[in-house]
C-alpha cells in the first residue's frame, strides 16, 4: 500500500492525484488534524510529527510513503530517508523540477507555510540545477487555517492572498510553485491575484506525475503495492467539523474518515 500523509487536508490533494494518475494501488492516507497547522511548529515537533506519521503508516501496512506536506519534506524529509528502509517520496524535487522547465524568464515565486519558506529547501533546489535563476518566496501563514477553515470563497481570504502575492507580482515572477499542498484548494483564488499569465506549480499533480514514473521504472516496488486489494483508507488524529465537507469536496464524493490515536 501508498502511505501518503500531511498535517491536514492539504495532503489529499495529492492523495485525489494519485488515484486519478496512478489508479489501481492501495492508499492509505494520515491527516494529523490533532497537530495541524505544521507551519508555525519547531523543527524538532515536526520531525516528531514526521516520524511518528510515517511509523503509523507503515504498521498499517505502508511499503512506499509519499510526504504530502511541504512542510514536513523540508524539515523532516531527510530524517525519515535515513530512519526508514522503505521508498520515500515528496513534494518537493516533483515541483522544483517542473518549474525550472516551465519558467522562460528565470524568475520564480514559491509560496508556503513559515517552516518551508524558513528552510530554504526551494531556492537551495532551483538554484543547484539552475545557477541563474532567480527565485523569490513569500511565507503564507495565514492560507493553511483559512483552508481549514472552510473559507475557500470569503472576501476575507480573497483580501490576505492578495497581500500575499503583491510582492511577487512586483518582482515579475513568470512561474509560481505553491509550496504547500493546501493551496490547490485556493487556485481559483490565487490565479486572478498573481495573474493570468503566471505559470502556477501545483505540486499535488507533479507529485503523482512523479510517483507514477517512479513505479513505471521500478517495476518490483509497483508489483508489490499493486498486488493488494484496492481499499483506499483516511485515518485523521483529529476531526473538526469543516473536515469531512471539506474532503468531501477534494474528492467529490463522500469519504469516510476514521479517527485514530496515531
Ligand atoms: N499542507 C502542508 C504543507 O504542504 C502543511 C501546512 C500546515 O499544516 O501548515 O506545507
Amino acid at each position: 500500500m501508498i502511505g501518503i500523509f500531511d498535517s491536514g487536508l492539504g495532503g489529499m490533494t495529492v492523495t485525489r492525484a494519485i488515484e486519478q494518475l496512478c489508479p489501481g494501488y492501495p492508499l492509505l492516507y494520515f491527516g494529523d488534524l490533532i497537530h495541524t497547522p505544521y507551519g508555525p511548529k519547531s523543527s524538532e515537533a515536526l520531525t516528531e510529527y514526521a516520524i511518528r506519521n510515517t511509523e503509523f503508516l507503515i504498521a498499517q501496512g505502508a511499503s512506499l510513503i509519499v510526504i504530502a506536506c511541504n512542510s514536513a519534506a523540508s524539515i523532516a524529509g531527510n530524517v525519515l530517508r535515513e530512519k526508514f528502509s522503505c521508498p520515500i517520496i515528496d513534494v518537493i524535487e516533483p515541483a522544483v523540477n517542473q518549474a525550472i522547465v516551465s519558467s522562460t524568464n528565470g524568475t520564480i515565486g514559491v509560496i508556503g507555510t513559515q517552516a518551508t519558506i524558513k528552510s530554504d529547501v526551494y531556492p537551495q533546489k532551483i538554484l543547484a540545477k539552475r545557477p541563474h535563476y532567480r527565485v523569490h518566496s513569500q511565507a503564507c501563514p495565514l492560507l493553511v487555517p483559512l483552508v481549514e477553515e472552510g473559507w475557500l470563497n470569503r472576501r476575507e481570504t480573497k483580501t490576505i492572498t492578495k497581500k500575499y502575492l503583491q510582492p511577487l507580482r512586483c518582482k515579475q515572477v513568470d512561474t509560481l510553485i505553491l509550496g504547500c499542498t493546501h493551496y490547490p484548494m485556493l487556485k481559483h483564488v490565487i490565479r486572478p491575484r498573481i495573474g493570468k499569465r503566471v505559470k502556477i506549480i501545483d505540486s499535488s499533480t507533479e507529485t503523482a506525475l512523479f510517483l507514477k514514473n517512479f513505479l513505471d521504472k521500478n517495476p518490483e516496488i509497483a508489483k508489490g503495492l499493486s498486488s493488494q486489494k484496492v481499499t483506499n483508507r483516511f485515518f485523521v488524529s483529529d476531526l473538526p467539523a469543516p473536515t469531512q465537507s471539506l474532503a468531501q469536496s477534494i474528492f467529490g464524493r463522500p469519504v469516510h474518515l476514521e479517527k485514530v490515536h496515531a
